[in-house]
């Protein structure tokens, strides 16, 4: 099972960057760290010169000249895979690292994983693994073996004769040599033929040398698609990077901050960065960082590189629109100047004498903060109202806007980053416009590397959970901004509500509100005379750097470290406002999720990796319509035990759901959170929606279509990045697909010899017809052994996404029989044509009278009976039909 490693370009990263599972490095390697640099100092004092000259050397020489030469991964599992409800794959990875290291001082110190899988439409995350073994080894050392085991919960239901997987982990190797990490190591190991259950798997490895071509050079920042065939085995490239070098230093080593108040600007400065803001605007017109005089594009007018907007909406302004107003401050105060720390405040102070006709009715209180040592700049905002006139808000928002000459690559995801075109790429003259504006075909970019590629900023929406930091690389000077936003507490629509991040501008979004992927459900409304008060942030602006010739993405890599730091330092300490609760003032909210469908197992058994949170009193479900409070949310572990940490004081219900399963749950108890008062609701149950044994089922409920069948977009439509990515679905124009696939006649779905990744197409959209759009019927074949005519079979109909749909359910009769149910005017989220893999979700549970079906074959027919335009339709999640009950005990 041994086998050498080779050298090959960096590989695509596949797989999201996994926040929820991913285990943010122990403190440990930081007293490692430190007692290493400790026992050098020690070792250079006693024994003197020869020694500190030999740890200069090493220095310079940067790292032990490291030679992985054989790779041996002991066992792969496929734990439980036919028995579980939860089907759990297992990894046990052993490497055997050989090495050449020259020097006698300092040993290896293997860091952290991430391991991703592929897996036939499967994505699944091996969070972070942190492996602890340290080698102090000397000179001449052969071999170190490294030990990780990762689990991951396989979303999938997997058949004795699937199980002929492919499987590929990848991921990085970091060494680190005393408090020096070295350049990462990336590699892939992959396998096939995981034929039983638990298996050991014949596994290939490859190993990537970081940042260099075969031929030595250092490598474009865009990760190669094409592994090389170079064979021989090279030596890792070393050196420390720039982030993570020895220890932070003490703040006091740092300047302190410095508030320079001028007539128009404020400035604060602290020997790092130095930040320009309008006074009392509140612009933010000017970073200085790096030795770059602006970060903020200055071709754009100092109210249009750094600000906060809304769209705010009087009474009776249909659907989501509404007036865009930009926040200008009208009161600038200092809130507080010491060596440490300063903050700012520009308020817009909201006059009742408007009557809330020309502004929102509501006060905004942009807040700047810069720390001591700190390479960036929090911002946060109060959002408050008193007994004011009536509003809605469709949008809230700040934006940064940066140099479009310098940053020029994006990175929102370990396999969302790009080069990107320049906002002259999409004037007029040089594309063609799609179906809205938002999307073009760049037909004449200014970087002929762009031209016949598509660009559309919803291509990089994320879902709230994971928008944790994303941002802009500029390559010279090796230069990142990024926003990094630790809770997604203050977002609207809880975990999974779609927001843009970043785009071509270059743009960097920090989204509060918005109707995007939801519709008006999401857009928070006001009654006249309701008070309301809410933070959105802090967000923390992080700026990076290093030195020229390293590989650019090292910066997003420190970018993700910085971003994993600043969650741990949740909720902050350091805003002023009394309203941001600090963390004395939350409390944790602990319990055990378990789930129970009877008709799956006699007993309950635990909810593993479900959402479990805090929303507003309401409805099971209701959460992800609410706009206009905090939620708190967060994944149970294999026990399904949870902590949800940090929660504000007030009155809650506790909400969940759980892949795999249809519904929503919500417990019987109200929460109620008061100060110093952790709350222990023990064990829950979650008994989802379930009258009879399955018939037949189609899909996986887990509230997205991305099981189904996503086709490769028309070549004309097509963005790179995209390309052999597991998001294919954010290609653009997918849905004129359908009609290609299916020229006459509609999708025919047989429940025993379809398969739904081939078979389903993702969304049931609209077909064109003599200029304009029909709705379609999509007919669903089934046969029954046996009907009892006076039973009640129900159907299960889990909605993924409905954008201005109806559906009409019908068995075994076409129209113009009138249909056993419809839905009625179905939702407006929009999520086809902003290429999301879901909008909000709807369940339906459908009673179905035994006359309606057949002994023998049936059919169900399910029709989308909208056609207006090409961007409107339904994305199932799931369907089931289930018999009539059943006595399961
Ligand atoms: C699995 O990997 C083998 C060898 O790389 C390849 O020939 C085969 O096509 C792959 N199968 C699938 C389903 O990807
Ligand atoms: C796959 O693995 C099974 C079980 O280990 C083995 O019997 C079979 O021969 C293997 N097939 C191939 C093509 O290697
Ligand atoms: C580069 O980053 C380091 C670490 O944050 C910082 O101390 C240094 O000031 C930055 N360099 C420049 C030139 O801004
Ligand atoms: C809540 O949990 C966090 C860790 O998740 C911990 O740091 C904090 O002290 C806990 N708070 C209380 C009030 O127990
Ligand atoms: C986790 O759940 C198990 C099973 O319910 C329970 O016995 C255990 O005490 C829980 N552990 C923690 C740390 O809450
Ligand atoms: C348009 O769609 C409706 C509803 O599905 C259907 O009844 C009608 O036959 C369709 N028209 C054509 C010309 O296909
Ligand atoms: C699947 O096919 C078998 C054999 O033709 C038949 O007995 C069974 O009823 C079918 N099941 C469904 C759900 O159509």
């Amino acid at each position: 099972m041994d086998s050498t490693s080779q050298e090959l370009p960096r590989p695509p990263v596949h797989g999201k960057y996994d926040f929820r599972s991913n285990r943010p490095r122990q403190r440990k390697s930081e007293i490692i760290k430190y007692s290493i640099i400790a026992i050098i100092i020690i070792i250079i004092l006693s024994l003197g010169v020869t020694f500190a000259v030999l740890f200069v050397s090493f220095k310079k020489a940067k790292v032990p000249n490291f030679q992985v030469k054989s790779v041996r991964v002991s066992r792969f599992s496929v734990a439980n895979v036919l028995t579980d409800q939860q089907k759990v794959l297992s990894a046990d990875v052993d490497f055997f690292l050989d090495s050449d290291n020259k020097n006698r001082l300092v040993g290896v110190y293997f860091g952290n994983m991430v391991m991703e899988t592929g897996w036939a439409g499967v994505e699944t995350t091996f969070g972070e693994t942190n492996v602890r073994d340290y080698v102090q080894k000397s000179k001449g050392v052969t071999t170190l073996k490294v030990s990780t085991r990762s689990e991951v919960e396989v979303k999938m239901d997997v058949k004795q004769e699937d199980m002929k997987l492919n499987l590929s982990i990848n991921g990085d190797l970091k060494f680190f040599s005393g408090p020096f990490k070295t350049k990462r190591l990336p590699f892939i190991v992959s396998c096939n033929n995981i034929s039983g259950v638990s298996v050991h798997a014949a596994c290939g490895f490859k190993l990537f040398t970081n940042g260099k071509t075969p031929d030595g050079k250092p490598k474009a920042q865009t990760p190669s698609q094409t592994p090389s065939q170079t064979p021989e085995p090279r030596p890792i490239d070393g050196g420390p990077t720039a982030d993570e070098s020895p220890p932070s230093p003490p703040v006091e080593s740092f300047p302190p901050v410095k508030l320079t108040i001028q007539d128009k600007f404020v400035i604060m400065d602290n020997g790092i960065l130095q930040t320009t803001i309008a006074k009392p605007a509140g612009f933010v017109t000017g970073i200085k960082y790096n030795g770059i005089d602006n970060i903020l594009d200055t071709l754009n007018p100092e109210d249009d590189r750094g600000y906060w907007d809304v769209v705010w909406a009087p009474p009776g302004t249909p659907g989501t629109r509404g007036n865009f107003q930009r926040i200008v401050g009208t009161e600038f105060r200092v809130i507080i100047d010491r060596e440490d720390q300063i903050e700012l405040s520009f308020k817009v102070a909201y006059d009742p004498a408007t009557g809330g006709k020309t502004v929102a009715p509501m006060e905004v209180d942009q807040r700047y903060v810069m720390l001591r040592g700190v390479s960036g700049i929090y911002a946060y905002g109060i959002f408050e109202r008193e007994a004011w006139p009536a509003f809605g808000m469709p949008n809230a928002r700040l934006a940064f806007k940066l140099q479009r000459n310098q940053f020029k690559y994006m990175a929102i995801a370990d396999n969302r980053q790009r080069e990107m075109p320049v906002p002259e790429d999409r004037i007029k003259s040089r594309v063609e416009e799609l179906i809205y504006p938002e999307a073009v075909i760049m037909t004449n970019p200014i970087e002929p590397q762009f031209k016949g590629e598509v660009d559309d900023k919803y291509q990089y929406s994320e879902e709230s959970q994971d928008i944790r930091v994303h941002g802009w690389i500029c390559k010279d000077p090796p230069t990142g901004f990024w926003q990094i936003t630790p809770s997604y507490e203050f977002r609207s629509g809880g975990p999974n509500k779609q927001f843009l991040t970043s785009h071509v501008g270059p743009s960097t979004l920090a989204m509060f509100v918005s109707a995007h992927y939801s519709g008006e459900d999401l857009i928070p409304r006001f009654a006249e005379g309701e008070p309301w008060n809410h933070i959105y942030g802090p967000m923390f602006m992080y700026m990076n750097n290093m030195t020229k010739g390293q590989d650019l993405p090292l910066l997003w890599d420190d970018a993700k470290e910085r971003m994993m730091s600043e969650v741990k330092k949740w909720p902050y300490s350091f805003p002023a406002s009394k309203d941001f609760a600090k963390a004395n003032e939350r409390v944790n909210v602990t319990g055990t999720f378990f789930v129970h469908d009877k008709y799956k197992s006699k007993v309950k058994g635990p909810a593993r990796n479900a959402f479990i949170g805090l929303g507003p009193p309401g409805e099971a479900g209701s959460w992800q319509r609410d706009s206009k409070t905090y939620q708190f949310w967060t994944r149970t572990d294999e026990h399904g035990n949870f902590t949800i940490s940090f929660v504000r004081v007030g009155n809650y219900d506790l909400h969940g759901w759980v892949d795999g399963f249809i519904g929503d749950f919500k417990h019987t108890t109200p929460i109620d959170i008061t100060i110093g008062q952790n709350v222990d609701v023990g064990e829950i149950v979650f008994e989802p929606p379930r009258d009879g044994p399955t018939l037949w089922e189609i899909g996986v409920p887990d509230r997205l279509a991305q099981e189904f069948f996503i086709p490769d977009p028309n070549p004309k439509y097509v963005n790179k990045l995209y390309v052999n990515h597991p998001d294919r679905f954010r290609q653009y124009g997918l849905w004129e697909r359908y009609a290609e696939l299916y020229p006459k006649d509609d999708l025919v779905y047989d429940v025993n010899t379809s398969d739904y990744s081939k078979d389903w197409f993702f969304a049931q959209v609209t077909r064109p017809l003599d200029g304009g759009y029909n709705g379609t019927t999509w007919s669903v074949k089934f046969n029954l052994d046996d009907v009892a005519p006076d039973a009640t079979y129900k159907l299960r109909v889990a909605i993924a996404s409905a954008s201005n749909s109806e559906m009409e359910i019908r068995f075994n009769k076409q129209k113009p029989t009138p249909p056993i149910f419809t839905t009625g005017q179905l939702g407006n989220d929009n999520s086809i044509a902003r290429h999301g893999i879901h909008g909000l979700y709807w369940l339906y549970s459908i009673d179905v009278k035994g006359i309606e079906l057949n002994k023998g074959s049936n059919t169900l027919f399910l029709t989308q009976t909208k056609g207006s335009t090409a961007l409107q339709g339904i994305m199932y999640d799931y369907l089931r039909l289930e018999g009539p009950p059943k006595n399961t005990n």
